[in-house]
């Protein structure tokens, strides 16, 4: 139907006719003349009608925002004084000789423009609409350009694309599985797969070698800004490798991705660091080292301070107290600390008591805070020198829990960067090394998998895992700019081993074989040492197109209760199909529904 995208008709192609299709983006009446800015994916082409053109200008006439049209014109020079050196098409126009209307269009609720606020629900009930955003559509654009990227590096480099099931039984990587019942097998459910992680290690079995796979996952879990309920994953696994060639490929694949879609030099190598430095230091295992503030350990210096709220958790050994020293934080108002005192509230702390450093030279005498009355001469003299502090800054601090403590400062910190306009420099990629197998889980009294229960221990010794489950696992996460973009480890391939870790985490032998018997047979069969990785395509391209959420770079995501506003999903199905499937709805009583509630 067309010679040309609207977007591409530049100075070239004068005196030349083209045809063009596209949306009206907005018609201007200038008293006998028409102009229409036709707008495709590519750009925008301005089209100028004359009353001459009898039935073109009829036509013209007719139009709206948003109506479809077929435009055949001549190519000619903007006049003197009307071209627009911000666009590749602004210094030409198109005399359009005939104008076809092929679709008209309704008031549309918002306006397809770049510089809109709109509420992310209306956006997300007319996705099709604000796709048409060039904003939206370059996101969509630079998410397939790195899909086709990572693809052909990967089949560069002798990996094998395979696709894994989605009817499938549980994938453990910690969230729950949603859920899709058998009307062959009434009363048996199949489950989305959180990841392909137990296929993979079974092509690895297969002898695949290397295998990956741009693939969705499922997980039903709390949803923030980075998470989706499904999300793409780019799914690796190799055989007869260590952390280091893993490690090292991958890097490999991120900076030539980041050089060829950003023209951005990342770090070569990307920088390690230990999970235990990672949460010391910045109180999470996904540091974000653009922002130059830290945690500093105090707990030492306050075991005997009067003040119980901090002499407590300074004693407890799975307590702590941390400092986090902001510079020029003295022009904090009183507000601006109630503020960040609510902030981390909701990460469980329960205040957040402060120091102003009036004047540093003055020692304890130039200090400001409502603690200082509790604390020792020795205590504030040891806060200072480990914090650095200096004349105008200001001191927070977190007691409680370890996991309390390093939440709420860790999420402090962050917020803080961005708040005073911290953030040094655009990337910063890292590897998060030397995690621990499992952590015990207080909530549900059990040990649990940090990775997850195929991530083999350092230690070859299955007996040395039982003994001390929070010894190091061969486990790896890489990190930019704060998030958690990829993890993976090397496997246990190992069937003693896979056992024990599965007891470890409270399974039987029996459950064990009923859960992963497929895996646990591969392993008996002759499984090569494998390991590998999957990173997180949504979080990856949210970075990349500097969005601030993953729901920008998803064509079709959800809200975050999980909802689709363009098809309503979830939604009630017909009482013919609950019966095809043997389901019918439960009547909750009291207890049950208390229960739910409990458990959500
Ligand atoms: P993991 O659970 O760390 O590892 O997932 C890998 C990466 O997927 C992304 N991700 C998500 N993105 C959006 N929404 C979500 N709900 C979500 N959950 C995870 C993250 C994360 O780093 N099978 C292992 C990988 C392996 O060991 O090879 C796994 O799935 O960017
Ligand atoms: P209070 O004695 O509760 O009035 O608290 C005195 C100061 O300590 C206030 O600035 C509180 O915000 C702060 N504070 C209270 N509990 C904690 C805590 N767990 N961690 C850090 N600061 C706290």
């Amino acid at each position: 139907m067309r010679t040309h995208y609207c977007g591409q008709v530049t100075e070239e192609f004068i005196g030349q006719q083209v045809e063009i299709c596209g949306w009206v983006h907005r018609r201007r009446d200038h008293g006998g003349v028409i102009f229409i800015d036709l707008r495709d994916r590519e750009g925008i082409a301005q089209v100028v009608c004359n009353p001459e053109q009898k039935d073109t200008f009829a036509n013209a006439e007719k139009v709206r925002n948003e109506y479809v049209l077929k435009v055949k014109g001549t190519v000619q020079h903007r006049p003197e004084g009307t071209v627009n050196p911000d666009l590749p098409t602004g210094k030409i126009e198109i005399v359009a000789d005939a104008i076809e209307i092929l679709n008209e269009s309704e008031g549309t609720p918002f306006r397809i423009d770049e510089h809109q606020e709109i509420a992310e629900n209306t956006r997300l009930k007319y996705r099709y609409l604000d796709l048409r955003r060039p904003e939206m559509s370059n996101k969509m654009r630079m998410r397939a350009r790195v899909n086709q990227f990572l693809r052909r590096f990967l089949e560069d480099d002798g990996f094998i694309e395979v696709e894994t099931p989605f009817l499938t039984k549980s994938t453990p990587e910690g969230a729950r599985d949603y859920l899709v019942p058998s009307r062959v097998h009434h009363g048996n459910f199949y489950a989305l797969p959180q990841s392909p992680q137990i296929f993979k290690q079974l092509l690895m079995a297969s002898g695949m070698d290397k295998y990956f796979q741009i693939v969705r996952c499922f997980r039903d879990e709390d949803l923030r800004a980075d998470r989706q309920p499904e999300f793409t994953q780019l799914d690796i696994e190799m055989s007869f490798v260590d952390e280091n060639a893993v490690m090292g490929l991958m890097e490999d694949m991120i900076r030539k991705l980041f050089k060829k879609a950003l023209d951005v030099d990342l770090p070569n190598p990307f920088p390690r660091m230990t999970y235990h430095e990672s949460v010391a230091r910045f109180g999470v295992d996904r540091p974000d080292l653009r922002i130059p503030l830290e945690l500093v350990e105090v707990s030492d210096l306050l075991h005997d301070t009067e003040f119980k709220v901090f002499s407590s958790p300074a004693k407890d050994p799975k307590g702590r107290v941390a400092a986090l020293c902001v510079p020029n934080g003295g022009e904090l108002s009183r507000k601006d600390i109630d503020e960040y005192t609510k902030f981390v509230g909701n990460y469980g702390a329960k205040g957040l008591a402060y120091i102003k450093v009036n004047d540093a030279d003055k020692g304890r005498d130039g200090l400001q805070s409502p603690i200082l009355k509790f604390l020792s001469d020795e205590a504030v003299a040891g806060i200072l020198e480990r914090t650095k502090a200096k004349t105008g800054d200001l001191i927070f601090f977190g007691a409680d829990r370890a996991t309390v403590v390093n939440d709420a400062l860790g999420a402090l910190r962050v917020k803080l960067g961005s708040d005073l306009n911290m953030i040094k420099g655009e990337w910063s990629p890292l590897w998060v090394i030397d995690f621990p197998m499992c952590e015990y889980d207080e909530k549900s009294k059990r040990w649990q998998a940090l990775h997850h229960p195929f991530t083999s221990p350092v230690s070859k010794d299955p007996k040395e895992l039982k003994d001390n489950p929070e010894g190091l696992a061969r486990a790896y996460d890489i990190v930019l700019n704060g998030f958690e973009i990829g993890g993976g480890s090397i496997r246990i391939h190992d069937i003693k081993m896979q056992l024990e870790v599965l007891k470890t985490l409270g399974f039987t032998e029996e459950q064990a074989y009923e859960q992963f018997g497929h895996l646990l047979s591969a392993l008996k069969h002759g499984c090569p040492p494998h390991g590998g990785i999957a990173f997180g395509i949504d979080r990856l391209v949210m970075l990349m197109t500097g969005s601030t959420s993953i729901r920008d770079v998803i064509a079709f995501p959800k809200t975050q209760s999980a909802s689709c506003p363009l098809t309503q999903a979830p939604a009630e199905v017909s009482n013919e199909q609950l019966l095809e499937l043997a389901l019918r709805k439960a009547k909750l009583g009291k207890t049950e529904e208390l229960e739910l509630k409990l458990n959500k």
